[in-house]
């Protein structure tokens, strides 16, 4: 069965927007809570949660991933760029999953998979110290060949599959050709020896093609499930404040 992990980042994403400057990050007024979703998401059947602790800090917070660590009952997938500082963070945290990504301030989302040719040292330190302490290193990376085989040479247990230019060709000429080239990476990840995952952009209509990918393990998604999640809970919170309103 192809597993899910939801990502909870866009929660965050949405408490900020009213209470960044807030000194607390949960209780009081302070809503919604990232865990609260990740709790409902697990009683839904979400095989594991995952977030990304971002540098700027713009939507997770470090407080949040100490709370999830404590509270979810199934796997905390932490995404991570692969510095120094987010090493040691892991290390402490102790997630099941660390899934190292690139990160630069300027991007709203992760928009290109982590270059490991370009950082062989630092991504081969980072896998290293993370097997040491038996925390498996996933690498979100594009489906390009070269990728693919130094992330296995490098000892990385997991790939995740950039699915991102996929999904925004998805309605477009190239979709095709975006496609068959995460075939090929897929393909060429299981030659490898590697699990394979996806992530990124995968959407309530992309995912009828993205789930015949040959030998995807999970799939990480987090935009479309909370969008989802806004709408098809409208209703509910509309009819629950007008009740309260009116006793
Ligand atoms: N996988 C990785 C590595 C990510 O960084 C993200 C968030 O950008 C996702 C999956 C989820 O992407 P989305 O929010 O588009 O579903």
């Amino acid at each position: 069965m192809l597993l899910l992990g939801v990502n909870i980042d866009h929660c965050a994403t949405l408490r900020q927007a009213r209470y960044r400057q807030a000194a607390a990050t949960a209780g009081g007024p302070v809503e919604p809570d990232p865990v609260a979703f990740a709790v409902l998401a697990e009683r839904a059947g979400a095989d594991g949660i995952t977030v990304h602790l971002r540098e700027d800090r713009r939507h997770i917070q470090e407080r949040d991933v100490w709370r999830l660590r404590e509270t979810i009952a199934t796997r905390l997938n932490f995404e991570m760029a692969c510095t120094p500082a987010m090493i040691d963070f892991a290390l402490k945290l102790k997630p099941d999953s660390v899934c190292l990504v690139p990160e630069s301030r300027e991007e709203i989302t992760t928009e290109g998979g982590l270059d490991v040719v370009k950082n062989r040292d630092r991504v081969q330190a980072c896998i290293g110290a993370m097997n040491a302490a038996g925390i498996a290193t996933s690498l979100f990376i594009d489906p390009d060949a070269a990728q693919i085989e130094l992330g296995a040479q490098l000892g990385a247990p997991w790939i995740e599959l950039h699915t991102g230019a996929y999904a925004n060709a998805y309605h477009g000429p190239a979709r095709a050709r975006e496609f068959a080239r995460l075939g090929e990476g897929a393909r060429l990840g299981l030659q490898c020896g590697l699990t394979v995952n996806a992530g990124h952009g995968i959407s309530y209509v992309n995912i009828a093609e993205v789930r015949t990918l040959p030998g995807l393990h999970e799939l990480n998604i987090g935009h479309s499930i909370v969008s989802r999640a806004l709408l098809t809970g409208v209703e509910e919170a509309v009819r629950e404040m007008k009740a309260r309103m009116n006793g």
